[in-house]
């Protein structure tokens, strides 16, 4: 397989074509953005933390049970990915109150959501991706009402696994966000799962160990992204590997 052209370009990660049609490659670059793109900063090596976390529950979540992109890693940054075509939503699910749900609802931040809440925004730069609701979904013609079920109830399964598998490494998962696709009429769980789509706080100190510490100031970006994939690839308990 050979990377043949530059296919989209977002604003941390490139899609490439390959000389296979049902295959394309995923490079994590070392950008940052936050706030729609209005502050932005490129940190040495942040591609590589993301693409070995990506990488790593995606597999994860195939032993689990859950179809996903993810074909192979081809090298530190970059992976083979199924060619989906992509659906424009994004999928946040939010154990914890936490970011812009705190700041347009009446939720205390780290009050627990019990159920986890699902919130859908259209993924648009141009219209700064707006929350949707299932009938504007049907009205856009984004999803069908049978993709939309499965998409959701992916959605949750996949917090489930993610949650448990953090928390038994001493990482709170507040929330995240995912993307899915199709692939021949199916619905593929595509796009990343890395420290830029997840909210995560250290269950004992409470320290953010993701991109809010880009957003917000909060210290050293890097060695938050370092933490994450160092404690992904422990035993539970906190021990190495
Ligand atoms: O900003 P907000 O609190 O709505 O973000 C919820 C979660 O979704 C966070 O984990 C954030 O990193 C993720 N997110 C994302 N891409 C966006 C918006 C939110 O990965 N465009």
């Amino acid at each position: 397989m050979k990377q043949v052209d530059l296919l989209y370009s977002g604003k941390a990660k490139s899609v490439y074509r390959t000389d296979d049609p049902g295959v394309y490659i995923m490079k994590f670059r070392d950008d940052i953005t936050a706030f729609d793109g209005e502050k932005k900063d490129t940190l040495g090596g942040k591609g590589r933390y993301n693409a070995e976390v990506s990488s790593f529950f995606f597999r994860y979540l195939e032993e689990h049970g859950i179809r996903t992109h993810y074909l192979e890693s081809i090298d530190a940054a970059s992976m083979a990915v199924r060619a989906l075509e992509m659906i424009p939503l994004e999928i946040i699910v939010r154990n914890i109150a936490a970011g812009s749900l705190v700041r347009k609802y009446p939720f205390r931040e780290g009050e627990p959501l019990d159920p986890p809440v699902i919130i859908i925004d259209y993924k648009s730069d141009l219209h700064h991706d707006p929350m949707l609701n299932d009938d504007l979904i049907f009205a856009l013609r984004l999803a069908t009402p049978e993709e939309l079920d499965q998409i959701k109830a992916t959605a949750l399964a996949v917090n489930e696994i993610l949650r448990e598998y953090l928390d038994a490494r001493g990482v709170t998962l507040v929330d995240f966000k995912l993307e899915f696709g199709r692939e021949r009429g199916d619905i593929v769980l595509g796009d990343e799962i890395s420290m830029d789509s997840m909210r995560l706080w250290d269950k004992e100190t409470g320290a953010s160990l993701d991109k809010d510490v880009y957003r917000f100031g909060k210290g050293d970006v890097m060695e938050a992204y370092a933490t994450v994939a160092k404690r992904i690839l422990s035993r539970p308990g906190g021990e190495t590997a």
